[in-house]
């Protein structure tokens, strides 16, 4: 039999593309054994602090939106811990180191007219998106330069979404999730 150099050049390139192929599925194989066998790993990736990096990255992907309805506002409510100092959260509640937080959720920006915000706040304008809360309670000081909130922020995404879960309660009419 005789081959021409074409044919004999695609042979050899078939084998090479089916010797890839075979090398790629065997070290998936490998890889996913290994994830299989040892999940703990996986558990202990996720407390790292690369991994709250990686949260904190999301968050400005705005990922956070899409955990809010697998999230627990009783979660949230016991987060809110940390805001308690400055914020209260009934009904036409008094306004303390920051302003009442009722209905924050779709609420105007800097909306509580007994409240003295920074300009900063005053000025940006719109309602409280669930994104911009996303956003300002990731990191105060990035979204809102200038913010009277003194407050360095929370890094996790799935703890932002938990708390928002909790602030959208705070409403007669809770907002319809994104
Ligand atoms: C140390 C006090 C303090 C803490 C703690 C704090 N805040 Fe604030 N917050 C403020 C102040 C002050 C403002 C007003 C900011 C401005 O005018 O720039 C504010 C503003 C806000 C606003 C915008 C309100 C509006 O009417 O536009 C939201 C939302 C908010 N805080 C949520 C939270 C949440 C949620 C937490 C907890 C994760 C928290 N804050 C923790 C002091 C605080």
């Amino acid at each position: 039999m005789q081959f021409s150099i074409i044919e004999k050049s695609g042979f050899g390139i078939a084998v090479a593309v089916l010797a890839l192929l075979t090398c790629h599925l065997i070290g998936e194989a490998l890889v996913t054994e290994e994830r299989l066998a040892n999940p703990s790993y996986l558990v202990a990736t996720d407390s790292s602090s690369e991994s709250q990096e990686t949260d904190r990255a999301k968050g400005e992907d705005n990922n956070t939106l899409a955990l809010l309805d697998s999230v627990e506002p009783e979660r949230g409510q016991k987060l809110f811990k940390k805001c308690k100092a400055c914020h209260s959260v009934q009904k036409g509640g008094k306004n303390g180191i920051g302003p009442n937080l009722w209905d924050i959720v779709g609420r105007k920006k800097a909306g509580v007219s007994a409240y003295q915000y920074s300009d900063v706040l005053k000025d940006m304008g719109g309602d409280w998106s669930f994104s911009d809360l996303d956003l300002f309670l990731a990191d105060p000081k990035a979204f809102a330069k200038g913010t009277k909130m003194s407050f360095r922020g929370v890094r996790k995404t799935d703890d932002r979404a938990a708390l928002i879960i909790y602030l959208r309660t705070l409403s007669d009419a809770p907002k319809t999730l994104p």
